[in-house]
């Protein structure tokens, strides 16, 4: 497809929105930029030009994913070509786990909006809740003797830098990634500013839905990453056990139903349920087909409590990699039982 075919296929006027607490628009869908070690800078920041085209408002993107630069002069094009203005969009970033020291969420963040060529971000997020740095690319069973267990008040001072980050007008909201319960019951209550929005893994196969009730109860928008399951994701990111989503007799059927790609209805499926789903493609049949979906044909009531059943519990991102020495799994990471590994073992 070439750049006038894009323009225009979606109007964003015509994508749902999300509120956030403090009364600003989200569009309900958004578009990934992480290239699963498989897809380079250059071709993700093409692919950001024409979902913009097309009509995405909403962009995810980290310093990890090493392409702000290049989404820096994706972004300077689009508003030089006065496809849209920089108000039009809505532009999350992270801090990375090796940035969690004191003035280094800061900095950081400064360096994100040079990169990315903007005055401010309209979300940022601490990407995971402890400074256990991985290479990027790294392999799944390497580990960093430095990591260690969460501790409350570690996070609370990566969360005080963006709260500052807010207060000097260089964030507009913040927010969390890969949070439990716990740690939020931990950490809520410390917190000044609250987060606007968490990022967490959502798809038909990963429901999560006590984090997913306690989020919404706490008026925070969940943002759901790996919506189709994240189908080109790593090796390090693959077991043997991992539901295919896009395989789940439930998605197929209701595909058939819809005459869709299987793809269509997890977006479907994520939108109607309430999260703000942020898939990833550089192919613009697929990212264009990812946002038409959500403005037509929904999915029927039937359809929808078939999915919320066929929930696999399956973890795909089990971030094994940030493991402390004498973790015993990557389960330690998520505090299943309620209670947070490490520190009392
Ligand atoms: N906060 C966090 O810790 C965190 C963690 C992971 C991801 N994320 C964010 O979430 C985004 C999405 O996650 P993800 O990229 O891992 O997974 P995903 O969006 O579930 O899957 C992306 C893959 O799905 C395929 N796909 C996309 N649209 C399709 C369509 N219409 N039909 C068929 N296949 C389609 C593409 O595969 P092909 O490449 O084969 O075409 C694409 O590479 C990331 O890019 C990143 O921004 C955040």
């Amino acid at each position: 497809m070439d750049i006038k075919e894009i323009t225009g296929y979606v109007d964003p006027a015509s994508v749902p929105k999300k509120v956030l607490y403090t009364g600003c628009e989200i569009p309900a869908l958004g578009i990934g930029t992480f290239g699963s070690d498989k897809y380079g800078a250059q071709e993700i920041s093409e692919a950001v030009y024409g979902a913009v085209c097309g009509g995405y408002r909403l962009i995810d993107c980290a310093s990890v994913y090493q392409n702000e630069k290049e989404i820096g002069a994706t972004l300077r094009k689009l508003f030089d070509d006065k496809v849209v203005t920089r108000e039009e969009l809505f532009i999350t970033g992270k801090v990375w786990n090796d940035m969690h020291g004191d003035g280094e969420v800061i900095r950081s963040c400064e360096q994100s909006l040079e990169d990315l060529g903007l005055d401010y971000l309209d979300l940022y997020l601490v990407h995971w809740p402890f400074p256990n740095y991985h290479a990027p690319g790294c392999g799944g069973d390497s580990r960093n003797p430095d990591s260690r267990p969460f501790f409350a008040d570690e996070f609370m001072a990566v969360w005080r830098q963006c709260e500052q980050l807010v207060s000097d007008g260089k964030v507009r909201h913040i927010g969390m990634s890969n949070m439990t319960i716990p740690k939020l019951e931990l950490v809520l209550p410390q917190c000044r500013i609250q987060p606007a929005a968490i990022e967490m893994e959502l798809h038909p196969g990963f429901q999560q839905p006590e984090l997913f009730q306690y989020v919404q109860e706490h008026d925070i928008v969940p943002i759901g990453y790996c919506p189709l399951g994240s189908p080109s994701r790593p090796e390090r990111d693959r077991t043997a056990e991992d539901v295919s989503d896009m395989e789940m007799p439930e998605i197929a059927e209701a595909a058939k139903a819809h005459n869709v790609h299987p793809a269509v209805i997890c977006l479907k499926w994520a939108v109607q349920n309430g999260q703000i789903p942020i898939p990833f493609s550089v192919k613009p049949k697929q990212y264009l087909d990812n946002l038409k979906c959500v403005t037509e044909d929904p999915l029927t009531e039937e359809e929808m409590e078939k999915i919320r059943k066929a929930d696999k519990g399956c973890r795909l991102v089990k971030g094994q990699v940030f493991l402390w020495p004498g973790a015993k799994s990557w389960k330690d990471l998520w505090d299943l039982d309620g209670h947070i590994k490490g520190w009392e073992d």
